[in-house]
Formats: structure tokens, C-alpha cells, sequence
């Protein structure tokens, strides 16, 4: 595995490796990789020729606030797990490659980026993500960028930057990959405490009983969402948002009559979590179409 620093040696490697017909896939990230992010390389794996790992913690996504400066950070830990799930070059820039001086784009997705965390975080952030996302995919051209479903809003976001701004990258999503009591894994479960690590799990407990409710029957998002909101309170968890939206829009529903995401921020500890779940609509039985036809 190569380690890069700049701009240009990506460029010259991945001029290279195309020249010979190589399908390259790129998987970014902001490292202290976990088995979330190992998943998202096994896939860039199985699918691309030539496999691009971007570590770079993005000071725009992050709020005055945030934890920037204590955002984990062990690039030696970090390459040697890249390399051993099969990374071909490890991108690792300094910010004054990605924002030189006098940078002066920002990209805005007007809609997605304002709810949910964009709403929590501001709308800074979801920017951040789309603009270095989208400077990531001109400096490694991917013909496959791979995406988690831990960050659904993130994937509706890079999405619709994909979709309008004609980027030719196919987008891949893979699933939540979750600790054995079920908290979805992230770099900023290890800010939590032993106390605040149980407390933790129950953020998935609460998506999971609002689940429930709807494949039991209950369609209506007041029922779901007190469901929920009854498994976060009895854990002393008051959730910075507990919504029901549309999976694919992200405009709010009042019954999930098509795909819907259930997702969930909040301050445990000292960590900010988020987490999701998708409650899913089956899709009207195909004799309904024969019936209508006949
Ligand atoms: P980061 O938080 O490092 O996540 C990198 C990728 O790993 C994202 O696509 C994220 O959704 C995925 N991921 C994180 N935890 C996961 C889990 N438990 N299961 C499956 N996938 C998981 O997301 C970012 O970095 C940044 O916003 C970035 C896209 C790199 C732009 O700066």
C-alpha cells in the first residue's frame, strides 16, 4: 500500500493504473477506522481494480463547537488496518492541500442539508461534506465511491451533489455494521465512558421498538416515535432529534406509507451519536397489476 500526501502523486497513480484499464473504487474517510469503515474497503475490495482510501479529517464539516481538535486520530493504526484489508494507496493530505489559500467554493445541497443533523449541527456541515466529497471525486475520479448507511443523510447528500452536478460515480451504500449489544459503530464511541457506553446502546434498543411498532401494524408515526422515545427515556436519554421521514426526500411523514428512515441524534456521555434505521414498505403484490389489467 502507498502512503500520499499529495494531490498530484494521486493523480499521477491513478493516471497510471487507469491507463492499464483499472476500475477504481474510493471509500472516504476521516479515519480511527473501526470495522465500519473496514467494511466500506472489503467492498471497494470485491469491486474496483484499484482501491483509494482518503483519510482526512475535514475541518469544514465540523462546527466552533465540535471536536476537531480531539477528533481520534492514529494515521500509523489507521494504514496498517488499510493495508491488511486490502488497500492499494492511502490518501492522507494535509488541510492546506485540500483548502489552499484563497479557496473560495462551497457546495450547498438546499433541502437535505437542513434538516435532521443539518438542523442540529448547522447547515456548515453538511456543505463541508459535500464540498470536499466532491473535490475527492475530481482528484481521484472514481468510477465507484462506497458510502455508509450510518450516515444516511450523508449518502441522500453526496446523492443528489452526484445526480446534479453530473458527476459520472456510481454510489454504493453499505450497511450499518453495529457492536454485538447493537450500537453502530464510529470513531466517536471511544469518547464514551463504561457508564455512558451502556447507556449508549440504547439508542439502536429505541429504533428497534419503534420497528416493531410498524411491523406489527402501526403504521403512524406518533405511535413509532413513542415507542422510541419511551426506550431513550428510560434510559435517561433525552435525543437531540427523534424523527420519521421519507428515506428518500427527508420530508417528514405522519404514517409510513412508503419508505421511511428512522434516525436518532443525542448526547450520551460525552459523545454526540447517531443512528438509523430504515422501516420498509412492501412493495404492492403484483396481482394487483394483473387484477387492474384484466
Ligand atoms: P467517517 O465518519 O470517517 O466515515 C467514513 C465512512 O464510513 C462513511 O461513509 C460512514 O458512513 C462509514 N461508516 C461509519 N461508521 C459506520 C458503520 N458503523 N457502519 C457502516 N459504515 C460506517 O463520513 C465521514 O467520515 C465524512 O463525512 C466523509 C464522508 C469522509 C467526508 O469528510
Amino acid at each position: 500500500m502507498r502512503i500520499l500526501r499529495t494531490i498530484p502523486e494521486v493523480r499521477a497513480a491513478i493516471r497510471e493504473a487507469r491507463g492499464g484499464g483499472a476500475m477504481i473504487g474510493l471509500v472516504p474517510t476521516m479515519g480511527a477506522f473501526h470495522d465500519g469503515h473496514l467494511s466500506l474497503m472489503r467492498a471497494a475490495r470485491a469491486g474496483s481494480d484499484l482501491v483509494v482510501v482518503s483519510l482526512f479529517v475535514n475541518p469544514t464539516q465540523f462546527g466552533a463547537n465540535e471536536d476537531l481538535t480531539a477528533y481520534p486520530r492514529d494515521e500509523a493504526r489507521d494504514a496498517a488496518l488499510a493495508e491488511a484489508a486490502g488497500v492499494d494507496i492511502l490518501f492522507a493530505p494535509a488541510p492546506s492541500e485540500i483548502y489552499p489559500e484563497g479557496f473560495a467554493t462551497n457546495i450547498h445541497v438546499a433541502g437535505l442539508s437542513d434538516v435532521l443533523d443539518g438542523a442540529s449541527r448547522g447547515a456548515h456541515h453538511f456543505d463541508g461534506v459535500a464540498t470536499v466529497v466532491t473535490k475527492l471525486f475530481g482528484i481521484v475520479r472514481p468510477d465507484t465511491a462506497y458510502f455508509g448507511q450510518k450516515d444516511a443523510q450523508q449518502v441522500l447528500v453526496v446523492r443528489r451533489v452526484v445526480r446534479d452536478l453530473d458527476l459520472d460515480v456510481r454510489i454504493v451504500v453499505c450497511p450499518i455494521v453495529r457492536e454485538a449489544d447493537g450500537l453502530a459503530m464510529s470513531s466517536r464511541n471511544v469518547y464514551l465512558d463504561p457508564a455512558a457506553r451502556v447507556q449508549a446502546t440504547a439508542l439502536n434498543r429505541a429504533l428497534d421498538a419503534g420497528a416493531a411498532v410498524f411491523e406489527a401494524g402501526d403504521a403512524a408515526a406518533g405511535s413509532i416515535l413513542s415507542a422510541a422515545r419511551d426506550v431513550l427515556g428510560g434510559a435517561g436519554i433525552d435525543p437531540e432529534y427523534l424523527e420519521l421521514r421519507d428515506a428518500e426526500t427527508l420530508r417528514p411523514l405522519a404514517r409510513v406509507d412508503r419508505d421511511a428512515l428512522l434516525a436518532v441524534a443525542a448526547h450520551v456521555g460525552a459523545a454526540r451519536l447517531i443512528d438509523n434505521h430504515v422501516l420498509r414498505v412492501a412493495e404492492a403484490p403484483n396481482d394487483t397489476e394483473t387484477e387492474a389489467g384484466a
